[in-house]
């Protein structure tokens, strides 16, 4: 397991586009990189409903649904927002530098 307190590279930015999430891997955990609004955003990518992936999922505007069973998330939280969806998804910190994206802490831990 990699140390939360240290930023790890996940992407580009170019890999990302606001209708395209890109799905990427960390130690063997799969991720859902999002672009709203100019920001990016990271989830985990499994529903935590069921086996859908979020990056194959469809955004509406700051949602993502899920092409599993329609449930929702906010991607900015990592909330969901419909039905069948109750459990929020892990959300990490996001930092961008020259075109690369790179995640720390959970969203919600301490500042590394
Ligand atoms: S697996 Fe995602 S809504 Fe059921």
């Amino acid at each position: 397991m990699y140390a939360e307190t240290a930023f790890h590279e996940v992407c580009q930015t170019s890999d990302v586009s606001p209708d395209q999430p890109f799905r990427a891997e960390l130690d063997g955990e799969p991720l859902a990189v999002f672009e709203v609004d100019g920001a990016y955003y990271v989830t985990q990518d499994m529903c935590t409903h069921g086996p859908g992936s979020l990056s194959e999922g469809y955004v509406e505007g700051e949602e993502i649904e899920c092409p599993f069973h329609q449930g929702r998330f906010s991607i900015l939280t990592g909330l969901p927002t419909a039905a069948p969806c109750i459990l929020p998804l892990k959300t990490w910190r996001v930092v961008v530098r020259d075109g690369t994206i790179y995640i720390g802490t959970p969203a919600g831990g301490a500042a590394p």
